[in-house]
C-alpha cells in the first residue's frame, strides 16, 4: 500500500494526525489522542448502554436520517437495486452497493443513475451464515447505505477528501459523536473485480463503515487503473443503528417489533447484562469455528460469574429467536425480488433459510406457521419498502408451500436416517460428506439427521457456511462454440434483419469460408440466438441448413458445395419458417407477462426455446400449474392476441431502460453494451432481447398450451403453439375426440358421462371376475387335491393347467397347505414346470426338478420349497406327469 494515498488535504487542514496502531500495527487517523486503530480485538466495545451518538434511532429512523443527509448534500436519492443481481452473471445476489454499478457504470459503458447519489441497497452474504444470532453482530440480509461518485477524466464529481469529510460530518454533526473519538484505518478494499485504497471507519470499537477509493479493475494479468474514479462507501445501517442505541447485540436493535412478538410467542425474557457481556467478548472475536464460540461463551461466563451452564441456557434460546428474525427478514426481501426456493441458484439459498429458521422454531417449541413470522417482516418493512404490499399473498403462499414441503421431507427422512444408521459398521459415525449429501440431495438438516439417528452425529460448526458455498456462483451459461477460427480483419456482417424484419430476399457477396459455411457481407437470415432457431431457405438455391452467429460474423451452413469468396449470391429466407419462430417468440413474451400477472411477481424466465412446430418457456414457480390455470392461461394469451396490441422494439440506453421497466427487463439474462434492444407489448412485458417478433400480438394468432410440468425445483415448463401449428394440434385434439366418440358410439358431448359409464362398469366387471376367479380357484384346488396319490400321508398332485389358468398362482396356493407336493406346468408349448411344497413335507423341490429336467431337459433351480424350469420337452410332459408319484416314492426312499 502506498501510504501518499491516504495523506489527504482534510486530514491535514483539519488536525487530524497518522498514528500506528500499538497492537496490531495498522495506521489510522484521528483527532483523539488513542493508542490502538480501536478495532476489536485491539479495543472492545464500549458503546453499549453508553451510546456516543446524541439520539437513539429506529432502523427505519436512522436509513432516512442518513439519506436526507446526503440529499442535503447535494446526492440524489436512487432506489435499492434487487437482491437478485440480474444484470451480473458472476454473482447471484447484490452484496454491496457498489455490485449496482458493476461493471457497466464503473467501466464508462453506461451513465450512473445520479452522480453523486445516495442509496440504501438491500444486500445478502451467506459466508457467515453460521455465525447468525451468535455473534450479535452478523446477518445474513443487511441494508448498505452508501454515496458514490464517479469521476470521469473530464468531470470530478469528489474524491478523497470530500467523502471523508462528509463521513466526519455525517457521525459528529448529524449524530452528534464527539469528532476526537472517530478514527479512520488505512486499508485496501478488492470486489466485484475492482479495487481501491480505502478508510475503515471505527467508533467505540465497531466499524460502521467502509470509504472505498475504487482506482482499479482486477484482470487475470494484473491490476490495472479504470478510466474513472468512484467514490465507494458502504455504511452498514444495522451498526450504525445498533451503536445509536447502545443495545446489548445489534439484534436487539434492529429486529423491531418481530423480535418483541417472537420472545412473547416463545416466553422469553432475558437477562441484558448477560448478553451485553457476551456481545463484548464475541465482538473481540473472530468467531469462526465452534471452539472460537465456545471460547467466547466461557470467557463471558468468567467475566460475569456464572457458570458456563447457566449462560447457555440464558442465550441458546435467544440465538434461535435471532435466526428467526434474520432467515424470515431475509426471506421476505429474497422472495419480493423474485426468488424462488429450490434446490439450485439463488432458490437453494431461499430454502436453506427456511429450513434454518423452521429448524429454530421446533427448538423453541414454536408452533406458528413460519409464513405468520414472515408477514410481520412484511409488514414492518413494507412501509418503506412499498413493492412489499403488491407481493405479499405470493410471499406468504411460497413460504407455506416450501413448510408443507419440508414436512414431507421430514416424514422420508426418518426411514431414510434410520437405514443409514442401521448400515454403519460397529464405530463408524455419519460422515460430514454423507451429512452434506443428506442435506443437499433429501433437505435433511444435520440437526434434524441427529435427532433422527440413534448415535451421536459430528456437525461440523461451519456446516452451512460449507453447503452454501458449494451454490455460491452461477454456472456461466456459453452461446455454442463454434470450434474454427474466423479469419482476422474480417468486416462486420451486416444485419438486415434488424433493419427490415420483413425483408426475405437479398443481394450479397460471400466474404470468407469456413467449415461448410460462408460469411456474407450482409444477411437477412437470422442465426441461432435468445433461444430462438435459426432461420433456413437458399443462397443461389444452394440449401442453407443452419444460422450461427460468432463475433460479428453470421455463418451459413450449406448443404453441399460451397461458394468462392467474392461469389455474388441471392439469399432467400424461408417465410413459413421464419413466421413460425417470430410467432413463437412474441408469444414466448406474452406467456411470460401472463403467468406473472396470473401467478404472482416470483414469476422470471428460467429458459425458452423457439422452434417452428413449438414454443417452450421454463418460468420460476414453485408447483406445476393445475387445469384451470391453464386455462386462464391459454385464454389470456390469446385475448391479448385478438386485442393486437403493438409490439414495439426501441434501442434505449441502459440506464433509461431500467429506469423505465427496471431490472425484469433481463428475463433472457445479461445482455452486454451501453445500449440495449427492448421488446415491449405495452402494460403486459417489456424485455432486452435480439430475438425477431410479430408486429402486433394478432399477428401471433392462435396459441395454445399443449402441456406444462414442474422440470426442476422452482421451474415449471410451459409447452405451446401458434399460428398454423396451434390450429393443426386443435384440429388433432378433435379428431382425436371425433374417433373416441365413435368408438364409444356416442357424441363428443356425451363422451365424459359414457367414459365414467364405461368405467363403472369395468369395474364392476373386475369385481364379478375376481370373485369368479377365486371360487374357480377353489374348485381347482379342491378337485385336485381329491384326486391326488397319496404317498407317505403326503399328497402329490401333478397337473397341466389350462390356457386360462395361472399355473404360478395353482403352485402357490397348494403350497399353503400341509403336506402337499405339487408338480404344475404351464400351458404352452415347451412349457414351463413348478414345484412346491408346504409345510412338513420332508422333501426338496430341487431334487425333484432335478430329476424332471434330466427326464425332459428344460433348465431352472429354486430353494427348497419353491423350484421352477423352463423349456422343458413337449412331448415328454405326460411322462413327467405320470411319473411324479414315481419320483416322489424314489427319493423319499434314498432319503431314509
Ligand atoms: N464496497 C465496500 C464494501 O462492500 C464499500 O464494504
Amino acid at each position: 500500500m502506498n501510504t501518499s494515498e491516504y495523506e489527504l488535504e482534510y486530514f491535514k487542514s483539519k488536525g487530524f494526525t497518522r498514528k500506528k496502531c500499538s497492537k496490531c500495527g495498522r495506521y489510522y487517523w484521528t483527532l483523539g489522542s488513542w493508542e490502538t486503530c480501536g478495532e476489536p480485538p485491539c479495543e472492545e466495545y464500549t458503546f453499549i448502554g453508553n451510546s456516543p451518538m446524541n439520539k437513539s434511532l429506529t432502523l427505519h429512523e436512522m436509513r432516512e436520517t442518513y439519506l436526507r443527509f446526503f440529499e442535503k448534500h447535494g446526492h440524489t436519492r436512487i432506489n435499492r437495486y434487487p437482491i437478485v443481481a440480474r444484470w451480473r452473471d458472476d454473482v447471484f445476489f447484490t452484496q454491496a452497493s457498489i455490485y449496482d454499478f458493476q461493471p457497466w457504470v464503473i467501466e464508462g459503458v453506461v451513465d450512473p443513475p445520479a452522480n453523486p447519489l445516495v442509496i440504501s441497497q438491500t444486500c445478502v452474504r451467506f459466508n457467515d451464515i453460521d455465525n447468525v444470532g451468535k455473534t450479535g453482530r452478523h446477518f445474513t440480509f443487511f441494508e448498505m447505505l452508501a454515496h458514490h461518485a464517479f469521476n470521469k477524466r473530464n468531470k470530478e464529481i469528489y474524491f478523497k477528501d470530500r467523502t471523508v469529510e462528509l463521513c466526519q460530518e455525517f457521525f459528529t454533526s448529524c449524530l452528534g459523536v464527539s469528532p476526537e473519538k472517530m478514527r479512520y484505518i488505512e486499508e485496501w478494499w478488492e470486489g466485484g473485480g475492482n479495487s481501491g485504497p480505502c478508510l475503515e471507519v471505527i467508533l467505540d470499537g465497531v466499524e460502521l463503515a467502509t470509504l472505498v477509493f475504487m482506482m482499479y479493475k482486477d484482470e487475470p494479468d494484473g491490476r490495472k487503473p479504470l478510466s474513472m474514479t468512484v467514490v465507494d462507501t458502504g455504511y452498514g445501517l444495522e451498526r450504525i443503528t445498533w451503536v445509536s442505541q447502545g443495545t446489548s447485540s445489534a439484534y436487539e436493535a434492529v429486529f423491531g417489533p418481530v423480535l418483541q412478538y417472537l420472545k412473547e410467542i416463545a416466553g422469553i425474557s432475558t437477562d441484558s447484562r448477560i448478553l451485553e457481556e457476551y456481545c463484548k467478548v464475541a465482538g473481540m472475536t473472530n468467531a469462526r469455528t465452534a471452539a472460537d464460540i465456545k471460547k467466547i461463551r466461557e470467557m463471558t461466563a468468567e467475566r460475569i460469574g456464572i457458570s458456563y451452564g447457566e449462560l447457555i441456557q440464558c442465550i441458546r434460546p435467544l440465538e434461535d429467536i435471532y435466526v428467526i428474525c434474520d432467515h424470515t427478514r431475509a426471506l421476505a426481501f429474497m422472495l419480493n425480488d423474485g426468488v424462488v426456493p429450490s434446490n439450485v441458484r439463488e432458490g437453494y439459498f431461499a430454502r436453506l433459510l427456511v429450513r434454518r429458521a423452521l429448524r429454530a422454531m421446533r427448538d423453541l417449541g414454536i408452533n406458528i406457521p413460519l409464513s405468520e413470522i414472515v408477514n410481520k417482516q412484511i409488514d414492518f418493512f413494507s412501509a418503506v419498502f412499498t413493492e412489499m404490499k403488491e407481493n405479499k399473498e405470493d410471499i406468504l403462499g411460497l413460504v407455506d408451500y416450501e413448510e408443507e414441503k419440508y414436512k414431507e421431507t421430514l416424514a422420508r427422512g426418518r426411514q431414510l436416517v434410520s437405514r443409514i444408521t442401521k448400515s454403519l459398521g460397529p464405530g463408524e459415525r455419519i460422515s460430514t460428506e454423507m451429512l452434506i449429501e443428506l442435506y443437499d440431495s433429501h433437505g435433511l438438516n444435520p440437526e434434524i439427521v441427529q435427532e433422527f439417528a440413534s448415535l451421536q452425529v459430528d456437525i461440523p460448526d461451519d456446516f452451512y457456511i460449507r453447503v452454501a458455498a458449494r451454490h455460491e456462483k452461477p454456472e456461466v451459461m456459453r452461446e455454442e462454440d463454434i470450434s474454427t477460427e474466423l479469419p482476422e480483419n474480417l468486416p462486420e456482417t451486416k444485419l438486415l434483419y434488424y433493419e427490415d424484419p420483413e425483408l426475405l430476399e437479398f443481394e450479397a457477396t460471400v466474404i470468407a469460408k469456413i467449415d461448410k459455411g460462408v460469411i456474407l457481407d450482409r444477411t437477412a437470415f437470422y442465426p441461432e440466438g435468445g433461444g430462438q432457431e435459426w432461420d433456413t431457405g437458399t443462397l443461389n438455391g444452394m440449401k442453407v441448413i443452419r444460422v450461427l452467429r460468432k463475433g460479428n460474423s453470421v455463418i451459413h451452413f450449406l448443404e453441399g458445395d460451397f461458394f468462392q469468396i467474392g461469389t455474388k449470391v441471392k439469399g432467400i429466407v424461408d417465410r413459413k419458417r421464419r413466421m413460425q419462430l417470430m410467432r413463437h417468440h412474441t408469444a414466448a413474451h406474452l406467456i411470460n407477462g401472463i403467468t406473472r400477472k396470473l401467478l404472482g411477481n416470483h414469476v422470471w424466465q428460467a429458459g425458452a426455446h423457439k422452434s417452428e412446430d413449438f414454443g417452450r418457456l421454463d418460468i420460476t414457480h414453485h408447483q406445476n400449474l393445475t387445469r384451470e390455470q391453464i386455462s386462464e392461461l391459454e385464454k389470456e394469451v390469446n385475448r391479448i392476441v385478438l386485442e393486437n396490441l403493438p409490439v414495439r422494439i426501441k434501442m434505449m440506453s441502459r440506464a433509461e431502460a431500467e429506469k423505465l421497466y427496471g431490472f425484469r427487463l433481463y428475463q433472457g439474462g445479461v445482455v452486454p453494451g451501453a445500449i440495449i434492444r427492448v421488446v415491449e407489448v405495452e402494460g403486459l412485458d417489456a424485455e432486452a432481447c435480439g430475438g425477431l417478433h410479430c408486429k402486433n400480438t394478432g399477428q401471433v394468432g392462435l396459441v395454445r398450451i399443449s402441456k406444462t410440468k414442474r422440470i426442476q425445483d422452482g421451474v415449471v415448463r410451459i409447452e405451446y403453439s401458434v399460428g398454423m401449428s396451434a390450429v393443426e394440434n386443435v384440429i388433432r385434439d378433435k379428431e382425436i375426440v371425433w374417433m373416441l366418440s365413435e368408438k364409444l358410439r356416442t357424441t363428443p358431448e356425451q363422451l365424459i358421462s359414457i367414459s365414467d359409464k364405461i368405467l363403472e362398469d369395468l369395474k364392476e366387471t373386475k369385481r364379478a371376475y375376481e370373485n369368479l376367479r377365486i371360487a374357480y380357484n377353489n374348485n381347482i384346488l379342491s378337485r385336485l387335491l381329491e384326486n391326488a396319490a397319496i404317498i407317505d400321508n403326503m399328497k402329490i398332485v401333478a397337473y397341466r393347467v389350462r390356457e386360462f389358468e395361472d399355473p404360478v398362482e395353482i403352485s402357490k396356493a397348494l403350497a399353503t397347505r400341509e403336506s402337499v407336493l405339487s408338480v404344475i406346468v404351464s400351458a404352452e408349448k415347451n412349457p414351463r414346470i413348478l414345484v412346491s411344497c408346504g409345510e412338513n413335507v420332508g422333501i426338496d423341490c430341487r431334487l425333484i426338478l432335478k430329476e424332471i429336467t434330466a427326464m425332459a431337459g428344460g433348465a431352472g433351480g429354486g430353494k427348497k420349497d419353491f423350484a421352477q424350469a423352463g423349456g422343458l420337452q413337449e412331448e415328454m410332459v405326460d411322462e413327467v406327469l405320470r411319473n411324479v408319484p414315481e419320483i416322489v416314492k424314489r427319493l423319499m426312499s434314498g432319503c431314509a
